[in-house]
């Protein structure tokens, strides 16, 4: 059958786009709080859930990449992280759409969030977690957690992050990983011989990048949160911005930034 003769889109009749991707479910997850309706709240309730779902795929992706640096591996966790920064970059833009609201708009329905707060986002601390930044202090901190949400967060912190993949990397090439001194001695080797350790470089590189790229969110969800809520304390109970800015200077891979002083 040529291609003019067919029912285009027709065929089969048994999976459609829509059945495919769950349109209908996906669209129904959307239920704003506030009576009278705040028209600003489905733009609050659609960003977040935009958030949650390519942190689901961060998840899959740094996972993988993490697997694989275990198992003595460089291309594909560098592929995989490669991904992870053009989401990454993503993530940073989408704080454009929700600064396109006002203070007075999102107090129209802010207190229907009552203790509601992105510091409970589980995803978000189960990729601080992978990553290699594992501070079991959250864990009891977030009050209310699904027992599955609870189980999620402790099988992070119990299993290796990327950073523990990437010294079974370099343990793999040879190289001594196990003080300070050693991994900072074993990095300057890499980075001065990249003819020989360009792989490993290179995925020293994309790692940096993921850490660069989480920093540059913390400290742009500050500005976004200052833009909205200025001085306020936050829905999460925290203090707001001061609580905020004390976890930009948090680094998940301290050694790969110390190791650019000594270059
Ligand atoms: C109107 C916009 C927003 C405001 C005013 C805001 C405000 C805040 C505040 C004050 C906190 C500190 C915890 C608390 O007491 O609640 C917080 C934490 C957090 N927010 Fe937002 N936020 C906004 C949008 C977002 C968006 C779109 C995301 C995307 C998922 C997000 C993710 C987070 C995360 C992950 C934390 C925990 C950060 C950490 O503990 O390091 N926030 N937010």
């Amino acid at each position: 059958m040529t291609g003019e003769a067919r029912s285009f889109g027709e065929q089969g009749g048994r999976l459609t786009y829509g059945r495919y991707l769950r349109i209908a479910e996906l669209l129904d997850q959307q239920r704003p709080e506030s009576d009278p309706p705040a028209h600003d709240e489905l733009l609050f309730i659609t960003i977040h859930q935009v958030y949650e779902l390519w942190f689901q795929l961060l998840l899959h992706e740094l996972a993988d990449a993490r697997d694989h640096l275990l198992a003595g591996e460089a291309y594909l966790p560098r592929v995989r992280l490669e991904r992870c920064q053009v989401i990454e970059r993503l993530l940073m833009q989408q704080v454009d759409v929700i600064d396109t609201m006002t203070p007075q708009d999102f107090l129209a329905f802010r207190t229907n969030l009552a203790s509601a707060s992105g510091f409970q986002s589980v995803q978000f601390r189960e990729i601080e977690f992978l990553s290699g930044l594992k501070h079991p202090g959250f864990v009891r901190r977030l009050r209310n957690l699904e027992p599955a949400e609870e189980r999620r967060l402790r099988a992070r912190l119990a299993e290796p992050s990327l950073w523990d993949g990437f010294l079974a990397l370099l343990t793999a090439h040879g190289f001594a990983v196990d003080t300070p001194d050693e991994r900072l001695a074993s990095l300057s080797a890499v980075a001065h011989d990249r003819e020989r350790y360009g792989a490993l470089w290179d995925v020293a590189e994309a790692l940096l990048a993921h850490d660069q790229a989480w920093a540059l969110w913390r400290a742009r969800h500050v500005l976004m949160a200052e833009r909205q809520i200025g001085t306020k304390p936050g829905t999460g109970g925290s203090a707001g911005a001061p609580y905020l800015r004390s976890r930009i200077d948090f680094r998940f891979y301290p050694d790969l930034w110390a190791l650019r002083a000594t270059l």
